[in-house]
């Protein structure tokens, strides 16, 4: 197996002096070629900034990271980007959004692109007439048009609701096997990092660093039932513990309820 991308001790510190922000310490991971990665972590644990860095769209201050063997000095056609918000031109159709890679259009990827998305029906629909989930279809089959080898997701399904995020899981699993796509998929859902991923990594944060990762003890063919499996839910409960040992959230609870009892009203 040859690796797709490989981060050997990578560092990324925002502002300096007292305010400096480690948002990435020596992270050390590596993707094999086809693998489905997810990221989880509490909110401010370096997710974003490690799919920014490995996007090159964001620098790093030191180590290295390797796409393909070849060290990442900015955005490439290699790797494609999918956020949360779909980030379509509001005055093309659906059909226009795939124009805008002629050659592409040609060989007849893009329609074969929007049938596999479920969009051939709304192939004139303009973004706003279209469901938060039809819009991440269009923004997915977009960042596929130039055959990236690499996708990379950021909580690209956080702002939908439970019932077409499922369909969006099976959908993504579905296309990234067929187009042999490697995807590192940031979320901070648990459910959703271990449903899609092959392995999922713990980031924990300040500093930001990979705290643990874990090989989903999963077919790699995955059903929605598979979440009611003892491994499933094992795998779950290991998780979410280990965020609450590293992200400080219990910390913030009992500093809440010190402040809370100081602060009381005096009724005595
Ligand atoms: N452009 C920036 N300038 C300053 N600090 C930043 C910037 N981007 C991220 N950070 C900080 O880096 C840390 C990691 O942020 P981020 O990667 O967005 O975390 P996550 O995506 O896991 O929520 C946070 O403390 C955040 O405040
Ligand atoms: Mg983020």
């Amino acid at each position: 197996m040859s690796m797709a991308v490989q981060c050997k001790g990578v560092w990324k510190t925002f502002g300096s002096g007292a305010a400096a922000v480690t948002a990435l310490q020596d992270i050390d991971l590596a993707v094999e070629d086809g693998e489905f990665v997810t990221l989880v972590g509490a909110s401010g644990c370096g997710k974003s900034t490690l799919l920014r860095t490995i996007a090159g769209i964001e620098s790093h201050n030191a180590g290295e990271i390797l796409v393909g063997g070849v060290p990442v000095n900015g955005p490439g056609v290699d790797r494609a980007m999918v956020f949360q918000n779909y980030s379509l031109y509001p005055w093309l159709t659906v059909k226009g959004e795939r124009t805008s890679a002629d050659v592409e259009v040609a060989s007849g990827r893009a329609d074969a692109l929007l049938s596999v998305m479920g969009l051939t029906g709304v192939a004139d629909a303009y973004p706003n007439q279209l469901s938060g989930g039809m819009q991440q279809r269009v923004a997915i089959a977009r960042a596929l048009m130039s055959r990236p080898r690499i996708l990379l997701m950021d909580e690209p399904f956080g702002a939908l609701d439970a019932q077409t995020r499922e369909v969006m899981h099976d959908l993504i699993l579905h296309v990234s096997r067929l187009e042999h796509c490697t995807v590192i998929f940031v979320t901070h859902d648990v459910e959703e990092a271990i449903y899609l991923g092959q392995r999922v990594v713990l980031m924990a944060p300040r500093p930001g660093r990979v705290d643990t990762v874990y090989a989903v003890p999963l077919a790699p063919e995955r059903s929605q039932e598979m979440k009611l499996h003892s491994a499933f839910l094992g795998l779950k409960t290991a998780i979410l513990e280990r965020i609450r040992a590293t992200s400080g959230m219990k910390t913030d609870l009992e500093l809440l309820q010190r402040l809370s009892r100081t602060s009381a009203p005096g009724k005595s």
